[in-house]
């Protein structure tokens, strides 16, 4: 893939990310005004898959690297990720998403109520979101990762020291991670039952 032709294929996907973010800060300020807990998102991070990152995972499909399997086989070129506090307001926001006519779901994988044998927890969706051009309509994929503070911290950590590396110790750092997995898990549950005590009291 050359550079003007990574830069061509990213174009339709730097629009529907836009889309997307403009859609989930509309949803965090009307989610906020119907509710007494606050805005649900903490904070959004989005980025565009780097050209290095696409050819790296079409090497890893054993696909060349071509703008057409990059289109067709990759659903994260755009990528969002959303911060909530808890994982209840993450179930709030995906709901109204789903309920827009426009977007259509991809994929779905609930690695909250499933999370990893590694311990991680995250909810990815990956939708659809239309771009109309001169006669036609095409949807692009943006791939969005869900995510409470507490299950963001430990993917950012564990993503830092073991995800996808190779290295002595791994089953004892590994069994570590799930631990504080368990342990953040139940931390969020606390501040939870705390936020309910002082909501109703
Ligand atoms: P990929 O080819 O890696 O995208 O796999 P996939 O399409 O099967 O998607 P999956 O649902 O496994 O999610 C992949 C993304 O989720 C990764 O790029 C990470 O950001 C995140 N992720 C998945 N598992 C883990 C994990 O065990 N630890 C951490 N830190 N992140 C993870
Ligand atoms: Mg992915």
């Amino acid at each position: 893939m050359t550079n003007e032709q990574y830069y061509e294929l990213i174009r339709p996907y730097e629009d529907v990310s836009r889309i997307m973010l403009t859609k989930l800060e509309i949803l965090n300020h009307s989610i906020y005004n119907s509710k007494d807990t606050g805005k649900p998102i903490h904070h959004i991070q989005n980025r565009i898959k780097k050209k290095k990152s696409i050819e790296g995972k079409l090497d890893r499909l054993s696909l060349s690297d071509s703008v057409i399997n990059a289109k067709e086989r990759l659903m994260d070129i755009a990528g969002i990720r959303v911060i909530c506090y808890f994982p209840e307001e993450i179930y709030d926001l995906v709901k109204c998403l789903k309920q827009q006519s426009d977007l259509i779901v991809i994929k779905e994988k609930d690695y909250i109520q499933k999370p990893k044998k590694s311990g991680y927890r995250s909810f990815h969706i990956v939708f659809g979101v239309p771009i109309h051009c001169l006669d036609a309509m095409e949807y692009y994929p943006v791939e969005i990762q869900f995510r409470t503070m507490a299950m963001d911290f430990w993917a950012s950590m564990e993503h830092r020291i073991c995800y996808k590396k190779e290295y002595d110790e791994k089953d004892s750092v590994s069994r570590e991670m799930q631990q504080y997995a368990l342990a953040l898990d139940l931390m969020e549950s606390r501040f939870q039952n705390q936020l309910a005590r002082v909501i109703d009291g």
